[in-house]
């Protein structure tokens, strides 16, 4: 696959168009553009035509059979940002623009759409319709929107799916590293009881363990979440091959995290542990709310089990990673949790800090294993999960 056609419509999110081109050119594609004229309100010719390197196509420049030599010429079109208003049309089989024309024009199985609206447009029962008309009859492939604040400051689904996600499903590239592996990963925070309305936990977000759930999937794995208190993160399957490979039992404390990690422990090839776990909770949670006084009072704590430590000390264990949380001595107490709770790869973040760590979206991280370690400098989570199971899987595969 070499020419890809990419057509953007008037969304805010058009401005987005420039990353989408850059990582394409990084994948080395012939890329050409259409615009429609409300796309150049958000995005400017001379911005789009310098960085396509390549023909802009617009209404105005188009010569009388460009939609049909557009549409042979691709291998793969992709409508992003796809407005409410161009999905009418091309649901409606409407041909007013060179957009639309070379749409209608175009074999249907190398079409993706990658739609972007306020949230409750994207929810009206027209624009539904209209999407399942061309999803079942033409078999348009969906890239689907996710749940964010939007550029209206409204929060639900509409944004564009993230620029990243929409080249990985063009592109499909095969990354299959743990094609048919059972994957256990732990998520978020556990909340342990203090009484009926009160509780000890942490900040973590979760937004570790989705990225690193979301690159499993994209190996081809399939994925047990188990997840405590999270973010209310969007779902990190990015397709619908990926969500079905998902799975996701949501917990509260450290004691139901623990039995559903056994429950499904068996079958799991890899467990990785990035669950905060609080470390203690009360031994007497009151069953209604304490009520105050002026006095001090006391919480008697009991340890919690340590889910991973059981997980690895298993006869038939499968492959174990854990992540450590620390705030001074990261080497020295990483490399101890390795050596004590026998790990096969140990992921280790210095949360003190407010711009890694906890609930932020960067991290950096160093990997321990074996006698050998591995520093992956601040990155998106994102980037750090990709690096993080690029490792995990090369150390599997040395150890099977
Ligand atoms: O969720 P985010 O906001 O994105 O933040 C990510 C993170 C900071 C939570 C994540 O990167 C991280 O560091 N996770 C591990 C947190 C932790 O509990 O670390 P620890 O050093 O206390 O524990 C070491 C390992 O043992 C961890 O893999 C932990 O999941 C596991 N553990 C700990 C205690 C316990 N009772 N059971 C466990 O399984």
């Amino acid at each position: 696959m070499k020419n890809i056609l990419l057509c953007v419509t008037g969304s805010i999110a058009a401005y987005k168009v420039a990353d989408l081109l850059r990582l394409l050119q990084q994948e080395n594609k012939n890329i050409k553009i259409i615009a429609t004229s409300s796309a150049l309100d958000f995005v400017s010719e001379l911005t789009l035509k310098t960085l396509s390197h390549n023909q802009l196509c617009t209404d105005n420049n188009s010569t009388g059979l460009e939609h049909i030599n557009l549409s042979r010429w691709a291998d793969i079109i992709v409508v992003a940002p796809l407005t409410a208003n161009t999905l009418a049309k091309i649901s409606g089989g409407f041909a007013d623009n060179l957009l639309t024309q070379t749409i209608l024009a175009a074999d249907t199985d190398k079409i993706y759409i990658a739609p972007a609206m306020n949230t409750q447009m994207w929810h009206n029962k027209i624009v539904q319709k209209n999407l399942k008309k061309v999803l079942k009859n033409n078999k348009f492939h969906l890239i689907a929107p996710i749940k964010d604040t939007l550029a209206c400051g409204e929060y639900g689904i509409g944004k564009m799916a993230e620029i990243k996600d929409v080249v990985k499903i063009i592109i499909k590239k095969k990354q299959q590293g743990l094609k048919g592996k059972k994957i256990i990963i732990t998520a978020g925070a556990t909340i342990e009881p203090i009484d009926s309305v009160r509780f000890l936990s942490n900040y973590s977000s979760g937004k570790m363990a989705y990225a690193i759930v979301s690159d499993c999937l994209n190996q081809g794995a399939e994925v047990l979440i188990v997840e405590g208190k999270t973010d209310n993160l969007p779902n990190p399957a990015i397709d619908k091959q990926s969500k079905k490979r998902l799975k996701i039992i949501k917990i509260n404390t450290a004691e139901q995290m623990f039995n559903k990690v056994m429950e499904n422990i068996k079958t799991c090839d890899i467990f990785i542990s990035v669950a905060a776990v609080v470390d203690y909770s009360p031994v007497n949670p009151a069953t209604n709310k304490i009520k105050k006084t002026n006095k001090n009072i006391q919480i008697e704590l009991k340890p919690n089990v340590d889910i991973l430590k059981e997980v690895a000390s298993l006869s038939d264990r499968p492959f174990c990673v854990g992540f450590a949380a620390e705030t001074e001595n990261l080497q020295k107490n990483a490399t101890a949790k390795l050596k004590n709770k026998k790990l096969d790869l140990l992921v280790a973040n210095d949360v003190s800090k407010k711009d890694i760590g906890f609930a932020s979206d960067d991290n950096a991280v160093t990997l321990f294993y074996g006698k050998e370690t591995k520093k992956l400098p601040k990155n998106k989570k994102t980037i750090i999960a990709q690096q993080t199971i690029n490792t995990m899987i090369l150390l599997y595969k040395q150890q099977k």
